[in-house]
């Protein structure tokens, strides 16, 4: 099949429409000349007989009562015909319907005998007599052949004219439809043209390409607008895949080197191989564990990625049995500990295991990014219809343009000091996937005492 365009296709619409309208009024008008115009003109002609039949009646009285100068000299039939009516009348009568159709060309006189005398050569069936009467008698018969189709003179040409009219009509639609195309393809099609060679070019995979958006709060306009939206988020995601696959690389190339590193030293003999240095080396294969670990964690913890296996569950003993497990790292970083438990139950829907990943992330920052001696302060309460736990510790605590990068993975604060503490930077981003995932929020802001601020807000349950 021929492959068409979406401009053939409206223009073939469009005109195929205006050439059915234009046949349907053609059939339509051609049926109707021939009933309603036929009545019209028989009517017409009906009106005329009664107009002839006086000046029969007078011409043969004028012609000493007898039909013989007709058939003498048959021309008389027509001026005979002739209406005789004041001259300022004649006019209107000359140009009345019946005389333009021919009416009168129908008209047949008969004898008394019904022999015919003068006009029309046919008498059939249908015809309409009025007899001619002369002092109360009948001296003959003005007949009259109806129309039967219209197909003579006048009415040829009223035919003509409705064959012209549809070859205007026609012409017409033609134009109609090329109009209509050019003007849908320019303003509709054009967009939805570009959006498509967009498309194709994005599937090739260049996703800096746009669309020029079109004004206006139609369904194109939207295409483009939605194209866009569209190319940009693939151009960003995949920014992010790049910018992630680097930043992975280059944290396990990291301790692999020194790693590396120190195994050539051993083997080279410039360090011995002692339990110091077995340890050292242990220390390296844990931080690579743990950082492997991490990204697996953050794999999964992206929503949707795991199902997560959600329950009801009290969020104060979440928060309270993760925090016993740090009972020792607290103490032993000399952090003054202050707790502050809602009476009741927190219920909120959740997967215990990611809160509690969750919870012991900030706790673990908290020990590990305070100075000795100083505070931190863990409160659970409700607000509303959610439940929010702060976590607060002393300072250190992070610079404010740096606090909305925080859960940006391999984010690091202090990127020198913090690789010795061990931190990839990873774990804050992933409490966001978890608290994301649970359709609540996590904050950080500058504690007022003088640390960081992490405020958890989740939905309550019931
Ligand atoms: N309680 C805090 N006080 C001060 N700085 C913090 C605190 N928590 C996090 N930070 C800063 O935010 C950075 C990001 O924290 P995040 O937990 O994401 O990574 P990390 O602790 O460095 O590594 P990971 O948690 O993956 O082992 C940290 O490196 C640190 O600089
Ligand atoms: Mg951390």
């Amino acid at each position: 099949m021929m492959k068409l365009n979406l401009t053939t296709r409206l223009f073939a619409a469009v005109f195929s429409t205006a050439m059915a309208v234009a046949l349907a009024m053609g059939v339509f008008t051609h049926i109707n000349l021939n009933r309603d115009f036929l009545g019209y003109l028989n009517e017409q002609a009906l009106g005329r007989l009664e107009l002839a039949l006086v000046s029969v009646t007078a011409g043969f009285k004028e012609n000493g009562n007898s039909w013989d100068f007709l058939r003498e000299r048959p021309e008389l039939w027509g001026r005979l015909l002739r209406p005789r009516v004041p001259e300022a009348q004649a006019p209107a009568v000359k140009t009345s319907p019946a005389e333009l159709t021919g009416a009168t060309r129908r008209f047949t006189l008969l004898d008394v005998d019904r022999q015919r005398i003068a006009g029309f050569p046919q008498v059939p069936q249908t015809a309409i007599e009025r007899p001619v009467v002369v002092d109360g008698l009948t001296v003959g018969w003005l007949v009259l052949a109806p129309f039967e189709s219209v197909s003579s003179g006048a009415e040829k040409r009223f035919a003509d004219a409705q064959v012209r009219t549809a070859w205007a009509v026609g012409g017409a639609a033609v134009l109609l439809a090329a109009g209509v195309a050019f003007w849908v393809s320019r303003r509709l099609l054009r967009p939805v043209r570009r959006v498509a060679e967009a498309s194709h070019r994005l599937a090739a995979g260049d996703y800096g390409t746009r669309v020029p958006e079109s004004r206006g709060d139609d369904e194109v306009a939207r295409l483009g607008h939605d194209f866009n939206q569209l190319a940009l988020t693939l151009q960003r995601n995949e920014a992010m895949r790049r910018e992630f696959m680097a930043d992975v690389s280059h944290e396990l190339r990291t301790p692999l080197g020194v790693l590396h590193g120190e195994l050539e030293a051993l083997e080279d003999g410039v360090r011995r191989l002692d339990a110091q240095a077995l340890r050292s080396l242990k220390g390296e294969v844990l931080t690579l564990h743990k950082l492997v670990d991490d990204l697996y964690e953050l794999s999964l913890s992206d929503v949707g990625a795991l199902s997560y296996r959600k329950a009801e569950l009290d969020l104060r003993e979440v928060v309270g049995s993760t925090l016993s497990t740090f009972g020792e790292r607290v103490n032993g970083s000399g952090l003054a500990l202050r707790l502050d438990l809602l009476d009741q139950p927190l219920p909120v829907f959740g997967d215990e295991r990611r809160l509690r990943q969750l919870f012991s992330n900030l706790f673990e920052n908290s020990c590990r990014y305070t100075e000795a001696g100083g505070a931190l302060q863990i409160s659970a309460r409700r607000e509303g219809e959610r439940a929010i736990v702060d976590v607060q510790d002393s300072a250190p605590g992070v610079l404010p343009e740096q606090l909305p990068r925080l859960f940006e993975r391999f984010f690091r604060a202090e990127p020198s000091r913090n690789r010795r503490s061990g931190g990839s930077g990873l774990g804050l981003s992933i409490c966001q996937r978890i608290v994301e995932a649970h359709e609540g929020r996590i904050e950080a802001r500058p504690s007022p005492l003088g640390g960081l601020w992490l405020r958890v807000e989740l939905p309550m349950h019931g």
